[in-house]
């Protein structure tokens, strides 16, 4: 039986990759560093010190510790500075109608995301009354494709794995929800979230009309 749902953040509810890429591409300009819209995909669901580390990968550069630190926390203070223009309008489409009618037919619903910044997101989007429990990236140590957040998420919640169906938008994401036995939908093409159990382009798509017919013994 079905009777909770986890939803990732950024790209299932809104769209924050385009502030993400703005912030990292302002911080490997001034680095002399490459970074375009091709390698921020790889960053899509994973954690801001593996995305740092990712991008140094991509440029060959290796620096101590402390250096790498200082460095993502310049990105975060420009992309959290950008979050002060996000506001309810900036859902994406069919989100905000989602999260209404779980909450209108009564099922648990969780937040399950990477981002160290998940609050002041929902805060700026006025979505912080959907959620029954708020995952972040300071909840669990371990990051997608570890399963660790959405498991917090379910316990949480007071449910099994197998009771829970995770929304996400990324391929590690993905990962994460089956290594936990969790019911998946991935938001996204084929190449990135195909592995799911069931896939929507976009949020629009992703009705709990749709998903409870694709998913129909489970409710
Ligand atoms: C999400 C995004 C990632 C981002 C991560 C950490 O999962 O998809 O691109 O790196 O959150 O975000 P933060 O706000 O903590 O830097
Ligand atoms: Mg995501």
């Amino acid at each position: 039986m079905i009777k909770g749902f986890i939803f990732d953040l950024d790209g299932v509810i809104t769209d924050t990759a385009e502030l993400h890429y703005a912030a990292w591409k302002k911080l490997s300009d001034e680095q002399g560093w490459h970074f375009d819209r091709e390698l921020n995909e790889k960053l899509r669901g994973i954690s801001r010190m593996d995305s740092i580390k990712v991008i140094m990968d991509h440029n060959g550069v290796s620096l101590d510790d402390a250096t790498i630190v200082e460095l993502a926390t310049m990105k975060n203070d420009i992309y959290v500075d950008s979050l002060d223009d996000m506001t309810p309008e900036d859902y994406l489409p069919g989100a905000r109608e989602l999260l209404t009618h779980l909450r209108s037919e009564g099922f648990s619903v969780a937040l399950g995301s990477a981002s160290k910044n998940a609050n002041k997101v929902l805060k700026q989007l006025n979505a912080v009354h959907f959620f029954d429990v708020i995952g972040d990236g300071n909840s669990v140590s371990k990051s997608k494709p570890a399963p660790d957040i959405f498991l917090f998420a379910s316990d949480k919640l007071g449910l099994r794995p197998d009771n829970c169906i995770v929304f996400e938008d990324a391929e590690k994401g993905i990962d994460a929800a089956k290594a936990g036995n969790f019911h998946s939908v991935g938001i996204g093409p084929e190449e990135r979230v195909g592995h799911a159990d069931i896939r929507f382009d976009t949020m629009k798509q992703a009705t709990l009309f749709e998903v409870k017919s694709h998913f129909k013994d489970l409710f």
